[in-house]
């Protein structure tokens, strides 16, 4: 979950390298450091600092007080050794010859600890990345790659790796297994990133490293190798983000832009998807009699992904009449599943690098399931392994909490299970033509929601001292339920809740008791009356109520909701893409409201590269 980044090039590295981990930072924020080769010294200078990225920033001046035109970064979210000065990256070698910067999990660290140890070798830090940097040491004779080859058949484990070492003062090594790492070509330069953002203002010509690989970095050249040490040549792709879809605009939090930035994102995900009264995948082979002939469809994820799944499970099934099957990621490897060559597995990522979604496309993968992956992250590791991909084209997110993402996946399930029943013949004409118009009027929609964005400040205002949040609602509403509960805890702190209005009754109604915020949801037409009725029930216990709403049930909600926030009325199929983004703003103001840190809570991060 840290991010890294290197560069070696012509100019000064520690500015490049500490605007890079400022737009890594959501990878984790609980410290940074940086290692330059410092030319007029002979050595590796390496600062680190406790805390949020700006500490780091502000004690080298922005990297003024560094000289060296080569070096790494890293900015952590502790794993192994609790963050402090001494635990954050880079690591070095006893000799300070070595520094490494790691994402990911050394699982044979204390083995190999132990070896190092009773070989003499003292250990500073707590950190399994030490490990990497004295084995380093221990088996560099004066060739690195060589050294850097017998520690990568001795470690085992998850791990993107940036390696700078003082005899090699031109040279970076990159190293990837299981974790995110990209490599950058700029004009007399070259970079190693977890991420793109962190070198879009240099390059935008990257190529991304396949597990295994290893690559030496030099200003004009970067050459990549296999497990085996055998050049591979490295296709260079084009990145298209915009330098500026990556920085904050003006707005105070990237997840307000990334909220405002919604209707955007839905047409760019959409419209092109929609070609003469037809869903068209560009890209997207899959053959009609496989579909006809699929026995049933798994979705796996996790997080608000996983709420896109539930979802999608509605729409999928009401659609095609497959059965669909929705499982945590973290789960899946774990359970048994029932996959064989008939079962399609639809993964989704924003990411595109959660660890749990990875191992289970693989195992899918084993079991003999088809991958159809739904990823924003282009070029991301489940976007490669997947048999076929379908990208949201949201663009970068930024902040911890996802919105944007989550919309676009909301609204590429749609297309999906549109684009199936046309296959199948499940779907009438007429409602087929219908769902498309409404898919298409979608992004106008959101932007109606979001003109209403004061009335939900003034909700939040009203609620955001409550300890206690409970989320209710029946079918598509209990999955949104889930998603606006999530959002409020991730960013706000406040305990919450969602749960399946039916199950009230069953035990949760205990909790309610006089002044208990209940957010209940009701957008759902047919069953708009349940709704009401557990909207009285908890009312009658002395709940506070916010109900969410559709524009044609707010009187009849006004009459006994405490207060009522609305969408437009629209087909079930889009009512979700809608009915987040009230739940998105209300968990944003509330947050706000709580002076919380919204784009990076504590505790989290945005890509979960750990299980
Ligand atoms: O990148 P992914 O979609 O695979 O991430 C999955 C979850 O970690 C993610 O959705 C998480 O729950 C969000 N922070 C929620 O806002």
């Amino acid at each position: 979950m840290c991010g890294i980044v290197g560069y070696v090039g012509q100019e000064q590295a520690a500015p490049i390298l500490l605007d890079g981990l400022s737009r890594l930072e959501y990878r984790g924020y609980d410290s940074a450091g940086v290692a330059v080769y410092d030319s007029t010294l002979g050595t590796l200078s390496v600062h680190k600092a406790k805390g949020r990225l700006n500490v780091l920033s502000q004690q080298l001046h922005g990297g003024a007080d560094l000289h060296g035109t080569i070096g790494i970064g890293h900015t952590r979210w502790a794993t192994h050794g609790a963050p402090s000065d001494v635990n954050s990256h880079p690591q070095v070698s006893r000799s300070g010859k070595i520094a490494v910067v790691h994402n990911g999990i050394i699982e044979n660290y204390a083995e190999l600890k132990s070896f190092l140890i009773s070989q003499g070798i003292p250990f500073t830090s707590e950190t399994d990345t030490e490990v990497i940097a004295q084995l380093i040491e221990y088996f560099y004779d004066g060739d690195l790659l060589s050294a850097v080859g017998r520690v990568l058949h001795r470690i085992q484990g998850a791990y993107a790796l940036g390696i700078l070492c003082d005899d090699c003062p031109d040279k970076l090594i990159a190293v990837r297994k299981d974790s995110p790492l990209i490599l950058g070509y700029g004009e007399g330069c070259s970079f190693l990133a977890s991420d793109v953002t962190a070198i879009l203002r240099h390059t935008r010509k990257v190529s991304y490293m396949e597990d295994g690989e290893l690559a030496v970095l030099t200003q004009d050249s970067i050459q990549c190798y296999n497990h085996l040490m055998q050049p591979v040549d490295k296709e260079i792709v084009q990145v298209d983000w915009e330098m500026d879809a990556a920085e904050k605009g003006g707005y105070e939090h990237f997840m307000f832009k990334e909220i405002m930035e919604q209707p955007q994102a839905l047409r760019r995900c959409i419209s092109p998807r929609i070609r003469e009264g037809e869903v068209v995948f560009e890209d997207f082979h899959l053959d009609p009699q496989y579909i006809r002939d699929l026995q049933k469809i798994y979705i796996v994820a996790c997080g608000s992904s996983y709420h896109v799944g539930m979802v999608g499970k509605y729409q999928l099934e009401k659609l095609t009449r497959k059965p669909v099957e929705v499982a945590l990621a973290s789960e899946f490897r774990y359970m048994d599943p029932i996959v064989n060559e008939h079962t399609l597995v639809v993964v989704i990522s924003q990411s595109g690098e959660t660890l749990d979604t990875m191992a289970a496309l693989r195992e899918a993968r084993r079991l003999g399931g088809k991958i159809l992956s739904i990823v924003n992250v282009v070029g991301s590791s489940i976007a490669r392994e997947s048999d076929q991909v379908l990208y949201t084209w949201a663009g970068p997110e930024i902040a911890v909490a996802t919105t944007k993402a989550y919309s676009t996946q909301l609204a590429v399930i749609c297309l999906l299970a549109l684009y199936f029943a046309r296959v199948l013949g499940t779907v009438e004409d007429g409602e087929y033509r219908s769902c498309l118009e409404d898919l298409l009027r979608l992004p106008d929609q959101v932007e109606q929601v979001l003109s209403q964005k004061d009335h939900i400040q003034y909700f939040a205002s009203q609620y955001f001292n409550h300890d206690s949040v409970f989320f209710i609602g029946r079918n598509i509403d209990y999955a949104m339920g889930l998603e606006g509960s999530l959002k409020l805890k991730e960013i706000s702190y406040i305990h919450s809740e969602a749960y399946a209005s039916g199950e009230l009754k069953h035990g949760t109604i205990s909790l309610i008791e006089p002044g208990t915020l209940v957010v209940a949801l009701g957008t759902c037409k047919r069953l708009f009356q349940k709704a009401m009725s557990n909207v009285v029930e908890v009312k009658s216990r002395g709940a506070d109520v916010l109900a969410l709403t559709t524009e044609s049930c707010r009187k009849e909600m006004e009459g006994t909701a405490s207060a009522v926030m609305t969408i437009p009325d629209a087909r079930e199929l889009v009512l979700p893409c809608l009915s987040v983004v009230p739940l998105q703003l209300f968990a944003y103001y509330v947050a706000l409201m709580r002076g919380c840190d919204i784009d990076k809570p504590r505790n989290l991060a945005k890509s979960v590269t750990v299980e």
